[in-house]
C-alpha cells in the first residue's frame, strides 16, 4: 500500500530531479531514494492552517508537491525548534517545519536532512545560521528573503536559495504564507540554528 510518506518521498524526489540545478545536483546526484522508513506520531500545530492557501499559491510546476502536503499534513510530525520566549507568540502560531527525512525525519537519513518549513502571514523570521549548508526553495511565492549583509528581496516560487554554512539569513511574509522545501546537509543535522549575526552569540 502507497501511504502519504511513500507519495510525498517520491513527489519530492521527482520535483528535486526535475529542477536540475547545480546545488540541487550537488546535494541530491548520489542520494539513495530508498529510505528506511521511521514511524513518527502524527503532530500537528497551528500553523498547518496555512496550507490549503499556499497549495493555491503555488505555481504549477510546485502543484503537485504543495498539494500533497496540504492534503497529508495532518499524519506527519510537525515541529517546531523555537518557543513564544524566542520570537513571540505570533510567531509560534504561524510556524513549523516537518522533516520528511533525516536523522530525526519520516525517513531515515544520516547525510541529509530535507522537509518543509511554513510560515503565516506577517511573519518575521529575524536573522539565523547553522553550520548546515541549506537549499531553500519556496514552494509560494511573495515573501522576502535576506542572505548575509543583502537587503531583502522578494523571492519567487521555484527559486533556489542556497545558504552556505554559517551564513545569516532571514525571511519575511506579507499578506500571504509561505511554503518552503529545504535541504540540509553538514554539521548536525539536528542542530538549533543560532539567532543573530553571525560571529555573534545570539537552525531553520
Ligand atoms: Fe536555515
Amino acid at each position: 500500500m502507497t501511504t502519504i510518506f511513500d507519495e510525498l518521498l517520491r513527489a519530492f524526489r521527482d520535483y528535486l530531479v526535475g529542477r536540475d540545478a547545480a546545488p540541487v545536483r550537488d546535494f541530491i546526484g548520489d542520494m539513495a531514494w530508498t529510505m528506511p522508513e521511521r514511524t513518527l506520531e502524527a503532530n500537528t500545530l497551528s500553523c498547518l492552517r496555512h496550507l490549503p492557501r499556499a497549495a493555491e499559491l503555488a505555481p504549477p510546476a510546485e502543484q503537485e508537491l504543495a498539494g500533497l502536503l496540504a492534503g497529508g499534513a495532518e499524519m506527519l510530525h510537525w515541529g517546531q525548534t523555537y518557543t513564544a520566549a524566542d520570537f513571540g507568540q505570533h510567531f509560534i502560531d504561524n510556524y513549523g517545519w516537518v522533516e520528511l527525512f533525516g536523522t530525526r525525519g519520516h525517513f531515515r537519513n544520516e547525510t541529509v536532512a530535507a522537509g518543509f518549513l511554513i510560515l503565516g502571514p506577517g511573519v518575521v523570521y529575524p536573522d539565523h545560521h547553522h553550520v548546515a549548508e541549506e537549499i531553500y526553495i519556496p514552494l509560494t511565492g511573495g515573501a522576502e528573503w535576506r542572505m548575509g549583509d543583502g537587503d531583502f528581496r522578494v523571492r519567487r516560487g521555484g527559486e533556489i536559495i542556497h545558504h552556505a554554512s554559517n551564513v545569516n539569513h532571514a525571511m519575511r511574509t506579507g499578506d500571504e504564507p509561505l511554503l518552503a522545501l529545504y535541504l540540509w546537509r553538514g554539521g548536525d543535522l539536528a542542530q538549533k540554528s543560532t539567532i543573530g549575526a553571525a560571529g555573534t552569540q545570539g537552525a531553520l
